[in-house]
């Protein structure tokens, strides 16, 4: 009788690119493996892109609506298929910054007046996604917005 194969834990396990799977070692492990790895991101968005393609490409377009986004706080939102944090520091302050962790790629979430990262629990600022705490090396990637009417939009 064969042992029970362990099942990674969502702590244990991080988003991987598609790139990161492909060369996973072995193709059923990197399949099990990315599957459950998977599920920890945003469905349907694709972690290799960057902050920058999203300024690029989506300058212009709408995010959320300023009032749903709480002062102090922040949303998620998807801009060009990218999954995207909009804060609020401020009544009239507004940022923008990709969803994908600089440490293993899982998706960022809003959490109390900061930026969470459920897999490794970093921390990000809601002012310019600085690190406060955690594993991921860098700061999220901006994207440049602006309040326009009744609307955040990249800029
Ligand atoms: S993926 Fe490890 S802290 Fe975000």
């Amino acid at each position: 009788m064969s042992e029970p194969t362990a099942v990674p834990r969502p702590a244990d396990t991080a988003c991987r690119s598609r790139r990161q799977v492909l060369h996973g070692a072995g193709a059923l492990a990197g399949v099990v493996v990315g599957g459950g790895v998977l599920a920890a991101c945003a469905e349907g968005t694709d972690p290799d892109r960057s902050a920058d393609d999203v300024s690029t490409s989506a300058a212009g377009q709408a995010v959320v609506a300023l009032e749903d986004v709480p002062v102090g706080g922040a949303v998620s939102a998807e801009v060009a298929g990218v999954p995207v944090l909009v804060t609020r520091p401020a009544e009239d302050e507004v940022h923008a910054f990709s969803a994908v962790c600089t440490h293993q790629g899982c998706t960022v979430t809003p959490g109390d007046g900061v930026l969470e990262c459920p897999c490794h629990r970093s921390v990000f600022s809601l002012t310019d996604a600085s690190v406060q705490s955690g594993p991921a090396p860098e700061p999220l990637g901006e994207i440049a917005v602006e309040i326009s009417g009744a609307d955040v939009v990249v800029s």
